[in-house]
């Protein structure tokens, strides 16, 4: 409220309801700048603070106790307890918008609120403020401006507090359990869909849910970047790629492991492992405060790219590759992304037009990858059809980087050790 000013209003909506067919819906997954804000998990729900005086007030509607739809879905939050619970100044029901919120309109020179995320309610809005301009400007004075909430919220977002750090640890931490016992119950002749039942066995027991569908890609399934179906059989010989992070509270964890399927790295395998675990050690050791973004990217993909060289899987000299980007057919993505309530979460990389620096409490991931797809006939046939990311989360302090899931084995070694339990 402070950074939006006396003479604002701020809005925001909670994320709609979705259904999937007839009367089953998706489940629901409030807005993350509304949980961010309110820690509010119900939908039919609006947040509207106005900055006045010392602290403002902060509003909000939503679904009055009811009863009845209590009887087929569980206790409702109501507005005493929006009150006496979340910290609210005063609570209405959702109905009342219609009947509130103009009257809250008025006076306020600068409303903010992100357009495009509820149409419907855009439109509502909007034909509030061509009314006010409609009538009288002598009675009241409207607000002529709409801005953007999200740049504010966002860049809020991007620095995590003491209390959400030791959220996403805690997510961090299911996580890492999550990969231990799919690496463990790994071996030739399961399929994909039994490591993926077991990484949901483990998230649901912690009380959490999977951040994103896990990825589960056997073989060359590994090199399809966003793999969801989780189908196919685990092949004796070939690798593993798990990329799958827990939601813990509304915060995210994003862990990617590759591992041979029989517990076992072929010489090759190791080799190709050890490049791209050289390449996240080079990105890691760029994660503190101080540094750029850009830098983190920019060591792995050269740790990486020398690797790749001395594989022979490209031919050039390292300052060719890295001018010519030859390293590109393999190394396909971005070395990482902010974590947060979002997996890929809100903020700026870049600050006009340049990197961003790195300051404490940002928290991002450090994944990079090299893929080889199974056609690929530039190069050695050895090498195709293998797709390795290594990915873990990382938070920003002056000094170290803190690895978040750093619990979680890495090394070759160690991998086959923890197999073998
Ligand atoms: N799991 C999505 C990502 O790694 O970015
Ligand atoms: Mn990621
Ligand atoms: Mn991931």
């Amino acid at each position: 409220m402070r950074m939006a000013g006396e003479d604002s209003i701020i809005i925001l909506l909670a994320a709609p309801a979705r259904i999937r067919n007839n009367d089953a819906y998706y489940p629901y997954r409030q807005d993350s700048d509304f949980l961010y804000l309110t820690g509010f998990r119900e939908h039919d729900a609006m947040l509207v603070m106005i900055p006045q005086g010392k602290e403002g007030q902060c509003m909000l509607l939503c679904r009055s106790r009811d009863p009845e739809r209590e009887m087929w879905d569980g206790a409702m939050v109501g507005l005493d307890s929006a009150v006496s619970e979340y910290g609210m100044d005063q609570a209405f029901d959702f109905s009342e918008v219609e009947k509130r919120l103009p009257d809250l309109l008025h006076d306020r020179d600068r409303i903010y609120y992100d357009l495009g995320r509820n149409p419907m309610f855009d439109q509502r809005l909007i034909g509030w403020l061509n009314e006010f301009r409609g009538k009288s400007r002598k009675t009241f004075h409207a607000p002529e401006e709409i801005h953007a909430l999200d740049h504010m919220l966002h860049d809020m977002r991007l620095y995590k507090s003491r209390e959400e750090l030791s959220t996403m640890r805690r997510s961090a931490k299911v996580a890492i359990e999550a990969h231990e016992r799919a690496m463990r119950l790994c071996t030739p002749g399961l399929n994909e869909a039994d490591i993926h039942a077991e990484l949901l066995y483990t998230f649901t027991r912690r009380h959490c849910e999977p951040s994103y569908i896990p990825i589960v890609g056997g073989g060359a399934n590994g090199c399809v970047l966003h793999y969801i179906k989780n189908r196919d059989m685990l092949k004796d010989g070939d690798m593993l790629l798990i990329d799958a992070g827990a939601e813990y509270d509304g915060y995210a964890s994003d862990i990617t492991r590759t591992f041979p399927i029989n517990g076992k790295f072929s010489p090759e395998q190791r080799d190709l492992y050890e490049v791209v675990l050289a390449a996240q050690a080079a990105g890691i050791k760029q994660a503190y405060a101080g540094k750029q973004w850009q830098d983190m990217h920019d060591a792995a993909v050269k740790v990486a790219t020398e690797g790749m060289i001395s594989l022979g899987i490209l031919e050039h000299c390292l300052e060719e590759e890295l001018e010519t980007e030859g390293y590109k057919p393999f190394y396909v993505h971005n070395t990482g992304h902010w974590l947060g309530l979002d997996v890929h979460d809100v903020g700026e990389y870049q600050i006009d037009g340049h990197s961003r620096e790195l300051e404490p409490g940002m928290v991002m991931t450090v994944e990079p990858g090299i893929y080889i797809h199974p056609e690929e006939n530039s190069v050695a046939e050895c090498w195709r059809g293998v797709g390795i990311r290594i990915e873990d989360n990382i938070a920003i302090t002056r000094d170290e980087p803190r690895i978040l899931t750093g619990d979680l084995v890495r090394k070759p070694d160690d991998i086959e050790a923890l197999m073998a339990q």
